[in-house]
């Protein structure tokens, strides 16, 4: 499961992939609001993020929830991704989400996150993974087999609605 992969172009670079602790959810709540406002900017308008991207919003409970992993390298973490089960849908998992420190995203980490992910759901007998993708995510999980299945919107805080992408992949 977690370990230690070659990374980038040096051999010397190494990311683990691990579980992520308890104390650990403040600032990894941190880092999600970091990296949607960062990549969001690319799809949705300074108001709706601003309006969406409140620490303690509480659309955000949800995930942090559980099975969350981290990636780390030399002591910090690049990024983050986690699951659960789909309420009242049997071996469904829904991912929420992966998110990848600003400056650090293209380098493989949110691939490598995904996979761990995946692997984690198949051990615990899930058969499809279900999520919510930003606009910006959208390419991310299509290039790694998600597919489409409705284009809508989401209530992200009072009275204001986000465009979304609901997608599944077969695990
Ligand atoms: C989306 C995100 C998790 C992807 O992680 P990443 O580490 O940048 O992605 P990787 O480098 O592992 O993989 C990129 C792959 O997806 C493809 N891709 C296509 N469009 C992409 C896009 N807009 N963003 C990222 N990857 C994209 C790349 O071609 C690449 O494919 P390859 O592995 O075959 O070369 C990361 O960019 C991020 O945190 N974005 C901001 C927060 C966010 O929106 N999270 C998702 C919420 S639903």
């Amino acid at each position: 499961m977690a370990g230690l992969f070659s990374f980038g172009d040096s051999m010397v670079e190494q990311m683990t992939i691990r579980r992520a602790k308890n104390a650990e959810h403040k600032a990894l709540m941190s880092l999600m609001l970091r990296a949607m406002r960062h990549g969001g900017s690319k799809s949705y308008s300074p108001e709706l993020l601003a309006a969406w991207l409140v620490p303690g919003n509480e659309v955000f409970e949800f995930y942090l929830a559980r099975n969350l992993f981290v990636a780390e390298r030399q002591g910090k973490i690049t990024g983050f991704g986690g699951w659960r089960p789909e309420i009242k849908k049997k071996n469904q998992a829904r991912l929420a989400s992966i998110y990848v420190e600003p400056g650090e995203e293209g380098k493989g980490i949110g691939g490598k996150i995904l996979e761990i992910l995946i692997e984690d759901m198949l051990e615990a007998g899930f058969v499809l993974a279900r999520l919510y993708a930003m606009l910006n995510a959208h390419p991310f999980y299509l290039a790694h087999g998600f597919v489409d299945v409705e284009h809508t919107e989401i209530p992200v805080a009072k009275g204001v609605k986000a465009p979304v992408v609901i997608m599944t992949k077969l695990l």
